[in-house]
């Protein structure tokens, strides 16, 4: 599976602070908010991720990011000119995606839960073996704010709707998509709907018709935040603080998920912390790297 990253936007909502900086640069709390999309990718395995912004934006992200190599990762890199919708991903991913399946992650979008990492590889699995779409919906109070889909009890979906005025259930779809290789072609046929966008929910929408549409609810006890407001960023950085404080572990920590996959060794993980060990998060990479066996001379175990 091929990932990409949406990263666009002029994150207006948060002017004047996203004026000169992206949105998705943004902290939260202690890490730049890309980071925890792209932790979502690796948790499910998916190595080879395209990272698209607007041409103004890219130089910042490839300083942030690199080629992903000290991560035993790949990162590419792609411009968005003018904000042409979600769907757009697809028109632009296309060579990225080949003929392999895809994720598509929007960069603002932050995911975190106990398991999720079994449930995303099991999706992984699940559309290599079978044809369509795996969609993650949320219950959230206001779910006229996002696409909307309903669903058959056997998790099937029957309808999806684009910020509806009268949802027909409190299931948000959020924003990480899996698809199978169709996605590119369905992309290729999309008009710009009333705003002017190619829409992801119209991507679904094909999906639906065809019926092989499968929405995965993610539950009450799983947390998505949302980013695109001063409050929804001021409390999705406290959750992260709240969490992170009380249990001594970081969320979306790249360096560490690289490692537990077996990517890089622990001495790799650990150079890379120290890379930034002025921070608590540096500190917290070569601490993880120590006690996966950084620095262990062969004779340390007597
Ligand atoms: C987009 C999608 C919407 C989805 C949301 C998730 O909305 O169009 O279907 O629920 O992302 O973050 P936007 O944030 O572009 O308004």
């Amino acid at each position: 599976m091929k990932g990409i990253v949406l990263a666009g936007g002029s994150g207006s909502r948060l002017h004047p602070v996203t004026r000169a900086v992206s949105k998705q640069l943004l902290p939260v709390y202690d890490k730049p908010m890309i980071y925890y999309p792209i932790s979502v990718l690796l948790l499910a395995g998916v190595r080879d991720i395209l990272v698209i912004s607007t041409p103004v934006d890219l130089p910042a992200f490839r300083r942030l990011l690199g080629d992903g190599g000290e991560l035993g990762v790949r990162f590419d890199y792609a411009e968005q000119a003018a904000p042409n919708g979600l769907a757009e991903a697809f028109l632009i991913g296309a060579d990225h995606v080949g003929d392999d399946t895809a994720a598509l992650v929007l960069g603002d979008n932050i995911f975190h839960g106990q398991g999720f990492a079994t449930v995303l590889q099991d999706q992984v699995a699940r559309l290599e073996a079978e044809k369509g779409c795996v969609l993650f919906g949320y219950p959230v109070r206001d779910p006229g704010r996002y696409g909307v889909g309903e669903a058959d009890e056997t998790g099937r979906l029957l309808t999806i709707e684009e910020k509806p005025a009268a949802p027909r259930s409190n299931r948000a779809i959020t924003g990480l998509y899996f698809y199978d290789n169709d996605v590119l072609d369905i992309a290729r046929t999309l008009t710009p709907s009333a705003r002017g966008e190619l829409e992801i929910t119209d991507v679904n929408q094909a999906y639906v018709a065809r019926g092989d549409a499968r929405l995965i609810d993610l539950g009450r006890g799983f947390a998505w935040l949302d980013t695109g407001t001063h409050e929804s960023l001021i409390e999705a950085s406290l959750y992260v603080q709240v969490l992170e404080h009380r249990q001594g572990v970081r969320f979306a920590c790249l360096e560490e998920i690289a490692l537990a996959k077996g990517w890089i060794t622990p001495d790799q993980a650990f150079a890379l912390g120290e890379r930034q060990a002025s921070s608590g998060y540096g500190a917290y990479v070569m601490d993880v790297a120590r006690r996966a066996g950084a620095g262990a001379r062969p004779d340390d175990s007597d």
